[in-house]
C-alpha cells in the first residue's frame, strides 16, 4: 500500500473516532448578568445539550474494514503478486484499456460497466473510458459493496456464453476468467472459395483459452472438450492453485496444480507434448510462409486465399494464441495443427 493511501485510511478512521467521541452537546446559554455595582460571578452553565446520533453505524464499519484492512498480508501481499502479474502490469492496457471496443475486456472499470449494464464484456462501453483502471482487484472481487469480508466474493461466475460460437463455457469460477478469455470472432464465410485475411491482426483474437478448453472456435475441424475441462473452478484450479485463501495473484499455473493427477510430472511437458505441440507449430508457420500467408517476419500478409489455405492460418493462431502448447486441450490442440498441415500439403 502506498504511503498516501494508508494516510488516507488512516485519516478516515480518524474521522469515525472524532465522528464517535463529540457526543457533548454545546454549552448553555451564560446566565443573567449581575446587578450594577461590582460585577458579579458569571451564571451557572446550562444543562447539557442533547446527546448526538448513535455512533452506531461508524463504529460498525470500523470492524468490517479490519476485517480487510488490518496487520496481516492478506490483502497487501494479494496485492504484490498482482502488480507483478500481467492484468497488473500488461501493456496492451494503454491502447486497449482506453479505447471503446476493447476497454469491456481490457480494463477492470470497462469489465464492471458490462457486468452491470448485462452486456457481454465486448460490447462497447462509453462510461468506462473516463477512469479506466486496470484489470484490479475490483474487477474480479465485489470490494466495498457491502464493506464486509463478503467483497471477496468474484463479480461474476454464471456461465458464459461464448462470442463466437453457439456453445456456452460453464467452468465453476474459471466462468469469471472466461468473460474475456474468449474468441471475439468466428472463420469468416468464403466467398467465390477464398476468404480474405483483411489486417495483420486477423484472426479470433488473442487469448481463446476456452474455446481451446470445449474443443470450438477452429475453421472446420470440430473438436470435444478437452480433459482439463473437467477440473472443478477450470483455469482457477490451475493458475491459481485453486479457490480459497491461498488463491495464487501472479495467475501463472504451478506443477503442483498437475500432480494430482499427473504424479510424475516435472514440468508442464507432460509426456512430451508441449515439445510436440511446438514443433508441429514451428512445421505450420513454415508451410504458411512458403504459401505466403506470412512473411518472412511471421506477419501475416493481406490479401485472398483459398479457403483451404485461410483455414491453415485461423487453425495455426487458434493454437499459437492460446499460448499453452496444448495442455488446454491435448487432443483438440494436435487435429488442428494435423489438418493445418494437410491443407497446405495442397
Ligand atoms: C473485502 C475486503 C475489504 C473491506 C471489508 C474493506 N475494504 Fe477497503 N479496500 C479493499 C481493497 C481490496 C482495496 C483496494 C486495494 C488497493 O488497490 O490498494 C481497498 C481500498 C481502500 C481504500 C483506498 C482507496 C480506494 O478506494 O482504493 C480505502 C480508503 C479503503 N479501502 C477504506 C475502507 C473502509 C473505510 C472500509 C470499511 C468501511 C473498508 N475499506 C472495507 C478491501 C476491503
Ligand atoms: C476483464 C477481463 C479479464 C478477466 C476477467 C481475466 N482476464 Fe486474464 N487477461 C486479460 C487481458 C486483457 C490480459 C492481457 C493484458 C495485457 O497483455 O495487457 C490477460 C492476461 C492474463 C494472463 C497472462 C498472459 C500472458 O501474457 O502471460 C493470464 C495467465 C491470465 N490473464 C489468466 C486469467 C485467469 C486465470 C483469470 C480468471 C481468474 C483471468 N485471467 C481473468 C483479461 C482478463
Ligand atoms: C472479449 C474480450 C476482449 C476484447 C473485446 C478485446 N480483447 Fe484484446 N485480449 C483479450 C485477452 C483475454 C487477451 C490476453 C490474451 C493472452 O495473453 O493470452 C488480449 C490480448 C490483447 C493484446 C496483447 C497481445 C499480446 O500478445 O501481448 C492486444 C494488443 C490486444 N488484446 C488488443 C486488443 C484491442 C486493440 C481490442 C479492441 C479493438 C481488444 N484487444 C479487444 C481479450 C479481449
Ligand atoms: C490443466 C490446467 C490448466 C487449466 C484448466 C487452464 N490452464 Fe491456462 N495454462 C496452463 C498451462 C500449463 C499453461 C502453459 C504455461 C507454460 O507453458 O508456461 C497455460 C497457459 C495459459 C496462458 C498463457 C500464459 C503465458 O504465460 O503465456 C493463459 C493466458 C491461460 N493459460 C489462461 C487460461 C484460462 C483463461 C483458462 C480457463 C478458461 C485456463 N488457462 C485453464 C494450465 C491450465
Ligand atoms: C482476474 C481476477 C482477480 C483479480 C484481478 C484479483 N483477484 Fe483475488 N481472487 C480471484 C479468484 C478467482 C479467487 C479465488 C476465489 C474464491 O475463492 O472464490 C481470489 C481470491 C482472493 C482472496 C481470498 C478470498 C477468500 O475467500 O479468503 C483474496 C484475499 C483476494 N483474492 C484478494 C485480492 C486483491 C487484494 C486483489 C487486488 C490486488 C485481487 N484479489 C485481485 C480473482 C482475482
Ligand atoms: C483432475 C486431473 C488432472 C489434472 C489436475 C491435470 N490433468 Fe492433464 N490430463 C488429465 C486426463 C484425464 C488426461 C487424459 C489422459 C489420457 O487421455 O490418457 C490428461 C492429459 C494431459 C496431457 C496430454 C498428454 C497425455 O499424457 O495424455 C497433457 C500434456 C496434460 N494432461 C498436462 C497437464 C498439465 C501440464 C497439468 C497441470 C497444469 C495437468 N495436465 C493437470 C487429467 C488431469
Amino acid at each position: 500500500m502506498t504511503k498516501k493511501r494508508l494516510f488516507f485510511i488512516v485519516g478516515f478512521f480518524v474521522l469515525v473516532a472524532l465522528a464517535l467521541t463529540a457526543c457533548a452537546g454545546p454549552a448553555g446559554p451564560v446566565g443573567p448578568a449581575g446587578p450594577a455595582g461590582p460585577q458579579g460571578p458569571a451564571g451557572a452553565a446550562g444543562a447539557a445539550g442533547p446527546a448526538g446520533p448513535a455512533g452506531a453505524a461508524g463504529q460498525a464499519a470500523t470492524a468490517t474494514c479490519e476485517d480487510c484492512h488490518n496487520a496481516t498480508s492478506n490483502l497487501t501481499g494479494k496485492l504484490e503478486a498482482w502488480i507483478a502479474s500481467v492484468h497488473g502490469s500488461g501493456t496492451a492496457f494503454g491502447h486497449a484499456g482506453t479505447n471503446v471496443a476493447c476497454t469491456g475486456c481490457h480494463s477492470g472499470s470497462g469489465f464492471t460497466a458490462a457486468i452491470d449494464a448485462k452486456v457481454a464484456p465486448g460490447a462497447a462501453q462509453e462510461t468506462a473510458l473516463v477512469n479506466p483502471s486496470r484489470i484490479d482487484c475490483r474487477a474480479c472481487h465485489q470490494i466495498h459493496t457491502t464493506y464486509t469480508k463478503q467483497d471477496w466474493a468474484l463479480t461474476i461466475t454464471s456461465p458464459v456464453k461464448m462470442l463466437a460460437t453457439d456453445v456456452t463455457y460453464d467452468g465453476g469460477s474459471g466462468n469469471l476468467c472466461a468473460n474475456c478469455h474468449q474468441q471475439r470472432t468466428a472463420f469468416p464465410e468464403a466467398k467465390d472459395g477464398k476468404v480474405s485475411v483483411t489486417s495483420t491482426h486477423w484472426g479470433g483474437h488473442h487469448g481463446p483459452q476456452t474455446a481451446m478448453m470445449l474443443g470450438v472456435g477452429g475453421a472446420v475441424v470440430t473438436g470435444q472438450p478437452g480433459p482439463h475441462y473437467g477440473i472443478s473452478d477450470t483455469c482457477v484450479a490451475c493458475h491459481m492453485g485453486g479457490a480459497g485463501e491461498n488463491a495464487d495473484h501472479s495467475f501463472t499455473p504451478n506443477v503442483s496444480a498437475c500432480t494430482k493427477c499427473h504424479s510424475d510430472a516435472k514440468d508442464f511437458d507432460v509426456n512430451g507434448e508441449q515439445t510436440a505441440i511446438q514443433k508441429q507449430l514451428d512445421e505450420v508457420k513454415t508451410a504458411l510462409t512458403t504459401k505466403g500467408l506470412l512473411d518472412k517476419d511471421g506477419v501475416m500478409v493481406v490479401g485472398d486465399y483459398p479457403t483451404d489455405y485461410a483455414a491453415a492460418l485461423w487453425n495455426y493462431l487458434l493454437v499459437e494464441e492460446d499460448r499453452s502448447l496444448g495442455v488446454h486441450n491435448p487432443p483438440y490442440a494436435k487435429s488442428l495443427l494435423d489438418a493445418a498441415l494437410t491443407n497446405l500439403s495442397k
